[in-house]
């Protein structure tokens, strides 16, 4: 039986007093529209519909490229006129399943029980009871049986005690959901064409409707202001944190920890409080990760341990640090920094696009930027690679066992022969066989005796 997913998202969202369309504000680092769209992407759709109006140029262009189809909503004269769009677009038979781009938790489970309970002959609504009902359109019930839904707005006082709410997610039959959203009309408080109104007219015709309620109000919350959105934003944060715990990782604060993105763990691993974890992050047994780090888009090895207050960033090219490294207070490791084994990078040093071998060292405020180093390198405090020269970028090898004193400036492209040693306070422009002691500094003189100079009065 064909199925088609349609999405709303053409209204305002005036509330969110933002110039983005509403659907493109982000819940855990994605767009609210790609998590309806990821949600449902594996239920068996012959069209996915996203309908746009407000912003369409942004919203389209933002998520094109997905397998969906716009239908543009122009002007948006309410919920049921945004169906009546669609309709030259919708796979005839079956069902459709209607959803909110601005509900971005609904779950996969509820959305496929939906289509299942609708099999193309029933209009299934997606219901729920909220202590304060305020706004939503109300489920008038007579016994058991549903019987129309009621706008808040339109609503008697009576009405408006009754406490189950359509969610805005229901799924109908296509065929006569094309029929009925034809037969819509707008004489309501709104002056809007209301999809709830075909309830109504299914009930008319004995089609049966069946209302499913959820006990999950997360996974139908919308977002309608910058609040909403937050506080959505944090409900989702303490069920990936939940999540992560009954796989066993251990945080520190569930309330204290951001995921935007997907985080795998491996056992025993620790996480303090404030950390943000974006993209693609892996973080091997035992890994231990202390306050403050924001980690994107990085493969953490092993019982490696990554101090406060770290920023890891791998952006597209990604990052990685060996097994049993360890990584700050106060590290910066950017895109292409290889880190092997038992690396260690201390307070104030910056690594990118460099592979450091095992055992190699770079303790204090020290740059390392498009260096291969060799295995147990010890890479003094304050020392640069002079890696740009205004136009291009060159490469600094350094081999195994090199010790490079403090404050030493490597001027690539140039190499260090293994065992080599650097004094501190070099500029090294030229390569360095191995084996041998470079020192490239101005020589020390010392005056005996020396006066300094005397203020004058
Ligand atoms: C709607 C329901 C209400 C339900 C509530 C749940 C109607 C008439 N009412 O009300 O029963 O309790 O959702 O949140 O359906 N949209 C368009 N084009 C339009 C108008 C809206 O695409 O012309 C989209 C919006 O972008 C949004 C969705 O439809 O994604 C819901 O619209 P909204 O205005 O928020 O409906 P509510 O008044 O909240
Ligand atoms: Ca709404």
């Amino acid at each position: 039986m064909s199925l088609n997913i349609v999405v709303m998202a053409a209204g305002k969202g005036t509330r969110m007093k933002s110039s983005l369309p509403k659907v493109l504000h982000k819940l855990a680092g994605r767009a609210l529209l790609r998590h309806v769209l990821a949600n449902t992407a594996s239920l068996q759709a012959d069209a996915r519909i996203v309908i746009t109006g407000h912003g369409a140029d942004q919203v389209e262009a933002a998520i094109g490229g997905e397998g969906v189809r716009f239908v543009r909503q122009e002007p948006q004269l309410g919920t049921g006129h945004a169906i009546q769009q669609t309709v030259p677009a919708l796979t005839a038979g079956g069902s459709t399943l209607i959803l909110s781009g601005d509900t971005p938790l609904i779950s996969t489970a509820t959305t496929r029980a939906l289509v299942e309970a609708c099999g193309g002959e029933r209009l299934v609504l997606l219901t729920i009871e909220y202590a304060d009902p305020t706004g939503y359109g109300r489920i008038v019930r007579d016994g058991e049986q549903v019987k129309a839904i009621v706008e808040h707005k339109d609503a008697s006082d009576e009405q408006r005690r009754l406490r189950e709410c359509y969610t805005g997610i229901m799924a109908a039959p296509t065929e006569a959901l094309k029929r009925w959203v034809g037969q819509l009309d707008n004489k309501n408080a709104q002056g809007e064409y209301y999809l709830t109104d075909i309830v109504a007219m299914a009930v008319a015709e004995g089609v049966p409707v069946v209302g499913v309620k959820t006990a999950d109000e997360t996974e139908v919350l919308g977002v309608n202001s910058p609040s909403q959105l937050a506080h959505l934003e944090r409900r989702f944060q303490l069920v990936q944190a939940e999540a992560l715990m009954t796989a066993g990782v251990r945080l520190a604060d569930p309330s204290r920890f951001d995921l935007r993105g997907t985080l795998h763990c491996g056992k025993d691993v620790e996480i303090d409080v404030n950390c943000v974890f974006e993209g693609e992050v892996t973080l091997g047994d035992g890994v231990r990760i202390g306050a403050n780090c924001v980690i994107r888009n990085a493969t953490i090895g092993a019982g490696a341990r990554i101090h406060e207050f770290t920023h890891i960033d791998g952006e597209a090219a990604g990052a990685s640090v060996g097994e049993g490294a360890l990584i700050g207070p106060f590290a910066r490791l950017r895109p292409g920094a290889k880190l092997g084994a038992e690396v260690h990078i201390g307070n104030f040093v910056e690594v990118k696009n460099s592979t450091l071998a095992k055992g190699a060292k770079a303790n204090h405020l020290a740059y390392l930027g498009d260096a291969t180093v060799g295995e147990r390198v010890n890479y003094g405090a304050g020392s640069i690679t002079a890696n740009y020269d205004g136009a291009n970028k060159h490469r600094t090898t350094i081999g195994a066992d090199v010790h490079v004193g403090s404050n030493c400036v490597l001027v690539a492209p140039v190499t260090l022969g293994d065992g080599a040693t650097i004094g501190g306070g070099s500029t090294i422009t030229k390569d360095v066989e191995p084996g041998g002691l470079a020192v490239a500094r101005g020589r020390q003189t010392v005056i005996s005796g020396w006066s300094r100079p005397k203020k004058v009065k």
